[in-house]
């Protein structure tokens, strides 16, 4: 790897957990094949039918906490401990499988299952029971808890850093995403005209693959440790 990069972004998507169980949203009998996004997926299905979306992130909540990080997430971890410069994984995956492989540098653009957010005051709490028979929240005792995800229509967390990041990025890498979604699908481009140098590790081609330097394709679980394994030299 080029002695030049020291200021590293990387995006991470559903792909990077398929091998630890956990569905993904656009490949065959993935999460949107067996839920309208509209229903579970937006403020207005939310507000139309509380007890089945608290109950889809319920069942999501519980099954992140029996499955295990795998080999990309841990090579990630290594490279987070290691890497010298600048490190950032961006994540648009709301489990918890970066932290349990040992990562720091995570920030979690579409927010966490683990976590909870109170529609009255706006705190959010580590969360790891079921959502669904309203608890109450426990700043403010109101029963207006909903998951802590980002839903379409919602802002990501955390965008003013990550566009502070990429802007100083020397080498921009997504894993496991299918670049459908926005505004992540359009950090590649954003990293490019910033300078950077861009690598897209998939399963197969994403819809912004055009954008990347260069295309690996393959299993998250072989790739990202070869990868990691290159840059650490
Ligand atoms: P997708 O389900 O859209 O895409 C997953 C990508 O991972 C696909 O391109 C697969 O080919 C690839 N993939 C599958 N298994 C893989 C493996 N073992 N190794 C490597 N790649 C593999 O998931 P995301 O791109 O993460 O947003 O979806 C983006 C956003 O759409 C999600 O964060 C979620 C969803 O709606 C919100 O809920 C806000």
């Amino acid at each position: 790897m080029s002695d030049s990069i020291r200021n590293i972004v990387i995006l991470t998507g559903a792909g990077i957990s398929a091998e630890s169980g956990i569905d993904t949203f656009r490949d065959g009998g993935g999460l949107w094949e067996q839920h309208r996004v509209e229903d579970v997926a937006t403020p207005e299905g939310f507000a139309r039918d509380p007890a089945l979306v608290q109950r889809f992130y319920d069942a999501r909540r519980e099954a992140v906490q029996k499955v295990e990080p795998n080999a990309a997430h841990r090579a990630l971890a290594e490279l987070d401990a290691e890497w010298e410069g600048d490190l950032l994984i961006v994540t648009q995956n709301v489990d918890d499988l970066h932290e349990r492989a040992g990562a720091k540098r995570v920030l979690h653009m579409h927010g966490e299952l683990l976590s909870a957010l109170c529609a009255s005051c706006g705190q959010r709490h580590k969360w790891s029971e079921p959502l669904v028979g309203s608890p109450a929240c426990p700043d403010c005792g109101a029963e207006a808890l909903r998951p802590d995800v980002v839903w379409f229509g919602e802002m990501p967390y955390e965008m003013d850093r990550i566009y502070e990041e990429l802007r100083r990025a020397d080498l921009f890498v997504s894993i496991g995403t299918s670049g459908a979604v926005y505004p992540a699908a359009g950090f590649v481009r954003d990293a490019r005209e910033f300078g950077a140098h861009t690598l897209e590790l998939n399963l197969q081609r994403s819809e912004g693959s055009y954008w990347f330097d260069e295309t690996r394709k393959g299993r998250a679980s072989e790739l990202v440790p070869e990868w990691v394994a290159e840059v650490l030299g």
